[in-house]
């Protein structure tokens, strides 16, 4: 663990470095320098609090996921397929789905108030919600639904989109916004309910998407050496954005109403949705074979950790065959991968922190643990991080 300890401090000695002293380009009354604690002609402090460089570390997870359920045998009833078939070529053996009230706000609000309540933290305490998705209920975002749902009156709420990677870049995107010093308390949430965009005719998605959410609070700590983020890799490479898409498909319907009588009424009538996950599953395949564990060795060595110090690996479950080369490729046993793709096929953002959450719950991963995760997907996108728990 001594290459862990190393590595810790070098987080620090950046997080030193990284120390600003006076906020470029503001106004020149704020970039000179003031004593801490000094007063603005208005009153309010001169010194920006942000930037006082400052610990994380994980303080609460939790799970949700909707009540009804789908095995590979109902699946078979609706397109050409059978279990045997989806558990060999990808390990699962059913989904969750959402139906009746549910949505992506309450199954997201579900899990942000278990990470809460473990962390024993109020929500009106919490400053930040990043919530990872790319199935929101509303086009604009449903951050803030999860921010009223929970009561998190204080927080700046976002969504981001990061497909299956955007779990791993919500956590990266929290510890430096907690290392900054300026937020307490974080709250990354990645939750999805991409049955809303499959095709369900369509064997070659059908039967590898579930929905479900999972999420993590995260802390700050007032030792900057205290930090619960090792290192960390995140890419993205548009050119393959082709490969996975649930692409805006606009129709306008200028026909159907009275003539327009200017460009922009044309505009304003022309109706669009998003159409169905299409997905090049031969393509995304060999990329996920081979970005995982290039991003993981990249993390491995900015945290000087070796591949023998990781306790638990904890990778976006889309399919067991991509788990299990990882694990194979690191020399990791069955004991320390995290795997419940059987249970939930591929969550997209949510199947990191799910993962993470149930093995919590199951007394696997533990205080201290050295936990790699990694995400990838559409976009394409591909992160991972090291995490001490
Ligand atoms: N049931 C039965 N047969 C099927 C099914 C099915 N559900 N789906 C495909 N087949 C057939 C094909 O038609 C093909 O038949 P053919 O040989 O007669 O043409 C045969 O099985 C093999 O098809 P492949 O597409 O080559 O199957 P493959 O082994 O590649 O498995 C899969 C498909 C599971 C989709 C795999 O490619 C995969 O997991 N890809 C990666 C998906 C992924 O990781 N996504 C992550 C990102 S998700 C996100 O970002 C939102």
């Amino acid at each position: 663990m001594a290459a862990v300890a190393s590595t810790v401090a070098s987080c620090a000695r950046a997080a030193s470095s990284a120390r600003v002293p006076s906020r470029r380009g503001a106004p020149g009354r704020l970039s000179r320098a003031a004593p801490a604690g000094a007063k603005s002609a208005r009153g309010g402090s001169v010194v920006p609090s942000a930037f006082t460089p400052a610990g994380a570390k994980i303080a609460g997870v939790g799970m949700e996921l909707p009540a009804q359920s789908l095995t590979n045998d109902d699946l078979a009833s609706l397109v050409d397929t059978n279990d045997e078939w989806i558990r060999t070529r990808t390990g699962i053996g059913k989904r969750h789905v959402i139906s009746g009230d549910e949505s992506l706000t309450s199954l997201a609000s579900g899990a942000a108030k278990k990470a809460l309540a473990m962390a024993n933290v109020d929500a009106k305490d919490v400053d930040l919600i990043i919530l990872a998705t790319s199935s929101p209920d509303d086009a604009f975002g449903s951050a803030c639904t999860v921010q009223a749902e929970i009561g998190a009156t204080g927080a700046l709420a976002y969504d981001l989109t990061a497909a299956c990677s955007g779990f791993v870049v919500g956590m990266v995107n929290a510890v430096h916004f907690l290392r900054g010093g300026e937020y307490q308390h974080v709250l990354v949430i990645g939750a999805d309910a991409l049955s809303r965009y499959v095709d369900w005719r369509d064997r070659g998605t059908c039967i590898l998407f579930g929905d479900g959410a999972g999420a993590c609070l995260l802390s700050k700590t007032e030792d900057p050496n205290d930090c619960c983020l090792l290192g960390f890799d995140m890419h993205s490479d548009g050119t393959g954005n082709g490969n996975l898409t649930a692409a805006f498909v606009s129709e306008s319907n200028t026909q159907k109403t009275a003539k327009p009588t200017s460009e922009s009424q044309t505009a304003a009538s022309a109706v669009g949705a998003f159409a169905n996950v299409q997905m090049n599953g031969q393509e995304v395949f060999k990329f996920a074979v081979r970005a995982v564990p290039d991003t993981l060795t990249k993390s491995l060595a900015k945290a000087g950790v070796s591949a023998e110090e990781i306790d638990h690996l904890v990778l976006h479950q889309a399919n067991q065959r991509i788990i299990d080369g990882a694990a194979k490729k690191f020399g990791l046993g069955k004991e320390k991968v995290v795997s419940n793709i059987e249970k939930y096929g591929n969550t997209s953002a949510g199947s990191v922190p799910i993962a993470m959450a149930e093995a919590v719950a199951e007394g696997r991963i533990k205080p201290g643990d050295v936990v790699a995760t990694a995400g990838f997907g559409a976009g394409l996108t591909w992160a991972s991080a090291i995490f001490r728990w």
